[in-house]
């Protein structure tokens, strides 16, 4: 295998995007469309890539060196061009940075969804000496820049659509804009490119007529998958790639034997918040309704069954749990736990640090933060339980909460097991809760209790015999 580098032009604009992001910076399955080319350089195994910047440069360079996941895997350099004139000025920007031998791919930052075994069999037929061009025939190939062939089948040169007669635009094979070619050659054809064509630009393809005039032998590895090669130019083909990566996310978890009610409303993605990278693992017979939203990395155990419309980012769900629709689990960095058997929702909110045990239920309404609940804790209903170690079988009543929050520090709550907390309680931390003990609907609770004791803290009943309420007075 000869030495790789790889260039990746991210200058243009994207002014169909009407987006103030730069369009490589624009996301698929929530990670910038520029990292998941930088993934594919990263299963090459390049030696090195640069990124050729230009609008928005700033942000595009910033978001390199972020360097999320594939860019610590490679020498990663960015260089601009200013003014942008044309794909094989861009390349000649990075020329210089690159060491002149093996073998270079030129990818694109806005096409996002190039499969490595296609790269990789494009290199192979580049084979250190021949200029390998990725092409794909298409019903419509309106815009790109057409393949033509001599009559035995060898390529010639590629014609931009503005310069190419009528004869030339009815070829439906095109140029993907990804090809490898030796780096030993590359740098004396850009020299030699002009800009003498209808855009007045220097046009990278312009060097396949060069070899072909040096006798250097140039290949078409015609792939048939037009998703591989397609762009990004408008919110519209961005949403269609969008569906398209989904829905082989969703047939491979299929082909595994994850149960999807359809395929078509499934969505894994990069978490936002955390950067986490989308990865979905899900043991046998698991279920997933409509709608759901996977976020980060999640791991579902066996016979698990998630409801429709789940939100669940950073987390990981025990065999046999049950999920109701609408529930939003989010770990972020922390993570959260669903046990073995757990009901969780429907409406319900785990955020970062809840952890539940064996057989827990979590209700509608019910929020829990950094919390552990021991097997078999229940909150049904409207409740809120942050910064809380809960025991074993405790339950704990509707529209009670946790106040953990003083204003300027947070303190945690002690539930011991068996206790059971009546509805409308408010326990305010530090606080611990004696196991088995009972506590009054409607307390609101600052000392600790007792084990095995009721304690009740609000207000006497009373009540006053024949109560008049007042009327209405006439003005
Ligand atoms: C290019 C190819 C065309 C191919 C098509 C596939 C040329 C001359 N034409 O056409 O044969 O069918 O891609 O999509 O190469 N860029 C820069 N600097 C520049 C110009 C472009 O970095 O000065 C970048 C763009 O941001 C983009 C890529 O290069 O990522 C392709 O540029 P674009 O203008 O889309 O090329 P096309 O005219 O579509
Ligand atoms: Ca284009």
């Amino acid at each position: 295998m000869t030495a790789l580098d790889i260039i990746i032009m991210a200058a243009g604009k994207g002014t169909r995007m009407k987006s103030r992001t730069p369009k490589v910076l624009q996301r698929l399955a929530g990670r910038p469309l520029l990292q998941h080319v930088l993934d594919q350089a990263a299963s090459l195994r390049a030696r090195r890539v640069v990124v050729i910047t230009g609008h928005g440069a700033t942000e595009v360079e910033a978001n390199c060196a972020q360097g999320t996941g594939a860019g610590a895997q490679f020498d990663l350099q960015c260089v601009r061009q200013e003014p942008q004139l044309g794909t094989g000025h861009a390349v000649q920007q990075a020329v210089p940075r690159l060491a002149g031998d093996g073998t270079v791919v030129v990818l694109s930052g806005d096409v996002p969804l190039t499969q490595a075994a296609t790269l990789r069999a494009l290199v192979e037929a580049s084979n250190g000496g021949r200029l390998a061009l990725l092409t794909v025939q298409l019903p419509d190939p309106t815009g790109y820049g057409r393949i033509v062939r001599a009559a035995d089948g060898t390529v010639q040169r590629i014609v931009e659509q503005k310069d190419a007669s009528e004869a030339q635009r009815a070829i439906g094979e095109i140029y993907s804009g990804i090809m490898a070619v030796p780096a030993r050659l590359l740098g004396p054809w850009l020299a030699r490119l002009t800009n003498d064509n209808a855009q007045g630009e220097y046009y990278l393809t312009d060097i396949v007529a060069m070899a072909v005039a040096d006798g250097v032998p140039v290949v078409a590895h015609r792939i048939t998958d037009a998703l591989q090669v397609a762009g990004v130019n408008s919110p519209v083909q961005l949403a269609e790639l969008e569906r398209a990566h989904q829905m082989r996310q969703a047939v491979a978890l299929m082909e595994q034997g994850v149960r999807l009610a359809d395929p078509a409303r499934f969505d894994v993605r990069d978490d936002a918040k955390t950067g986490a990278r989308a990865a979905l693992v899900c043991a046998q017979d698991v279920e997933i309704d409509v709608g759901c939203i996977f976020s980060g990395r999640v791991e579902i155990g066996e016979g698990a069954q998630i409801g429709a419309y789940c939100c669940i980012a950073n987390a990981s769900i025990a065999a046999g749990a049950v999920i109701q629709p609408f529930t939003h689990i989010d770990g972020e960095k922390q993570g959260a736990s669903v046990g073995q058997g757990a009901q969780v929702g429907p409406f319900a909110r785990l955020r970062p640090g809840a952890q539940l045990g064996r057989e827990v239920h979590i209700g509608n309404f019910v929020e829990v933060k950094n919390s552990q609940l021991a097997d078999g804790a229940k909150a049904n209903h409207l409740a809120y339980l942050g910064d809380a170690t809960v025991g074993e079988r405790v339950n704990y009543g509707a529209g009670s909460i946790t106040a953990n929050y003083d204003g300027a520090n947070k303190h945690r709550t002690v539930i011991e097991a068996d206790v059971h907390v009546g509805s409308n309680c408010v326990l305010v931390a530090p606080v611990t809760i004696g196991a088995g003990g009972t506590v009054g609907g409607g307390s609101t609770i600052t000392k600790d209790t007792p084990p095995g004791s009721l304690s009740v803290a609000r207000g006497k009943q009373m009540s006053i015999a024949n109560w008049k309420r007042p009327l209405k007075q006439a003005r």
